[in-house]
């Protein structure tokens, strides 16, 4: 048995302030700088070919990696959260360049995001971009002049004419903050079984597992003596840090922990409440304007809302917030969206005020003090292709092929008492895996593959739909998979084979 709640993903999280204003008529509201590069050119540090716009390619630093911090002594920050060290663009090879513009050396951080209408970004900062001895605005100042004056991206030529000075320091503050929050290092080592302690060691697979597990990547670990004081998340970008895509890599060389013996020591202080879902507590972070609203579990987002407010595994619909975190309302295409007995829909005339709460990763829509949704729709319904533009950011929330297997061998059933805003979803999980494997075959579409390259899964099973193969296709962070029926496996290869795709054997 398993709750649900819904997530406004992270993804619109970034591309939210004031989006769509044409002219700043109050000093609160800033154009969010639109880089007009998009994302759909080469990827940095795996390019194939030599880029001469570096406004919208960033190099030579396109090897990027999302520092954070533990620190237990002193502690700083939330004790149930490690904390933002920077963002730093790496060399191909892991050589690197620092404070590569010392006319840009911004002093007075605080301020230039508040008067740039960056005042979120600024208040989660405060809480989760700390420094060890409370200096923190010489760190953010550092942190600027030492990594972000050399991202080319964010090089002043690129902005926009007419930009207030410091425009590009603010957008890298911003983004920084929204690709932290995708990145929920206690809570994905928490989700592994991997807690503060004392007294406990762990070898560094044990950690690496339990976070590769979560993510779906491998970062790098670092360690002051034996104890485990800093974590790498490593990217690529496709576009600009304004507003590019960052795309997620296992690490290219190893940290510093030792292989065994590793302490991940308590920090002392208090929790907020960024890790459990169960009350509207923490702190509500930056709204997004416009946000598609998904599904998390404890496994991980296991599906959208359309715009009606209707479940499904498609690409979620697009909503528009109004208001601020703390009370907003919704609407989508097909009009204001609201709960009304218990029923959470759009377009049908109810209209409701909503709030927003940080809890890991996720930013979570909540109703009447509660975060839980209920669904009265099965989870996996139609095409089971989960694809959420969450993947902007480097955060995974794909399901794997065999969990949305899984849940379509079980079409759980709902229990749809819906008592105030909960509802409890019950289904045979143990019997499932013998399902999946007794009834379907797998193709796996070589990857990792690029997510400009929409229309493979279309090009894969077109042959299949003319040779009358049933199919149910499955994305992932990586790649596409198919599933086919077993006995219709032969007739499935041989329809490939003769649309010219060529097959490799793999083990389970
Ligand atoms: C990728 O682009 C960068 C920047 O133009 C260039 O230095 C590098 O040689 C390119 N890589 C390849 C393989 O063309
Ligand atoms: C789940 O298990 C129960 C008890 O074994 C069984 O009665 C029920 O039919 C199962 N439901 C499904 C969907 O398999």
């Amino acid at each position: 048995m398993f709750a649900l709640s819904f997530g406004v993903v992270l993804a619109s999280l970034a591309l939210v302030q004031a989006q769509g204003l044409a002219s700043v008529d109050s000093p609160h509201l800033f154009k969010r700088i639109d880089s007009g590069c998009g994302t759909s050119g080469q990827t940095s540090c795996s390019n194939t070919t030599k880029q001469t716009d570096l406004c919208c390619f960033q190099s030579p630093g396109g090897l990027l990696l999302q520092t954070q911090f533990w620190d237990t002594n002193p502690s700083t920050g939330p004790s149930n959260s490690w904390t933002i060290h920077g963002l730093w663009p790496d060399n191909c090879d892991g050589t690197f360049q620092e404070n590569c513009d010392s006319s840009r050396d911004y002093t007075n951080i605080a301020s230039l995001l508040q008067n740039q209408g960056a005042s979120d970004t600024l208040s989660f900062m405060q809480q989760f971009w700390v420094d060890i001895n409370g200096q923190n605005e010489q760190f953010w100042e550092h942190e600027w002049a030492t990594h972000g004056t050399c991202m080319s991206t964010l090089d002043t030529s690129c902005l926009p004419s007419g930009s207030p000075k410091g425009a590009e320091a603010v957008a890298f503050f911003q983004q920084v903050v929204a690709l932290f929050k995708t990145l929920p290092t206690y809570d994905w080592l928490q989700q592994g079984g991997i807690t503060p302690s004392s007294s406990k060691t762990y070898t560094l697979s044990q950690l690496t597992s339990a976070l590769k597990s979560a993510s779906g990547f491998t970062p790098a670990l670092d360690c002051d003596g034996s104890n485990v004081n800093q974590i790498s998340w490593y990217f690529h970008l496709k576009g600009s840090v304004f507003d590019g895509k960052f795309v997620a890599i296992d690490t290219p060389e190893k940290g510093s922990c030792p292989s065994s013996g590793i302490k991940y020591p308590p920090k002392s202080g208090s929790p907020t409440s960024t890790s459990g879902s169960t009350g509207p507590t923490g702190p509500p972070g930056s709204l997004p304007a416009k946000a598609t609203i998904s599904a998390v579990t404890s496994s991980g987002t296991v599906g959208g809302l359309l715009s009606a407010g209707k479940w499904s595994t498609q690409t979620p619909g697009t909503y528009s917030t109004s208001g601020s975190a703390s009370s907003f309302t919704l609407t989508s295409s097909k009009g204001a969206c609201g709960v009304s007995s218990g029923e959470f829909s759009c377009g049908s005339g109810s209209s409701s005020t909503f709030s927003a709460v940080s809890s890991g990763g996720n930013l979570l829509l909540a109703f009447s003090g509660s975060t839980e949704f209920s669904s009265s729709a099965k989870p996996i319904a139609g095409r089971s292709v989960l694809r959420s533009s969450a993947q902007d950011w480097g955060s995974h929330p794909y399901t794997s092929a065999r969990e949305i297997a899984e849940q379509r061998a079980e079409q759980l059933p709902i229990d749809h008492k819906n008592q105030r805003g909960e509802i409890s979803i019950m289904g045979n999980q143990t019997s499932a895996t013998e399902a999946y494997e007794a009834t379907w075959r797998c193709i796996k579409i070589a990857g990792p593959m690029d997510f400009g390259l929409t229309g493979v899964v279309c090009s894969f099973t077109t042959p299949l739909k003319a040779k009358g193969v049933p199919v149910f296709a499955v994305s992932t962070w990586n790649t596409d998979y198919v599933l086919v029926p077993k006995d219709r496996a032969s007739d499935a290869v041989q329809a490939l084979k003769a649309d010219g795709w060529t097959f490799q054997a793999e083990s389970a």
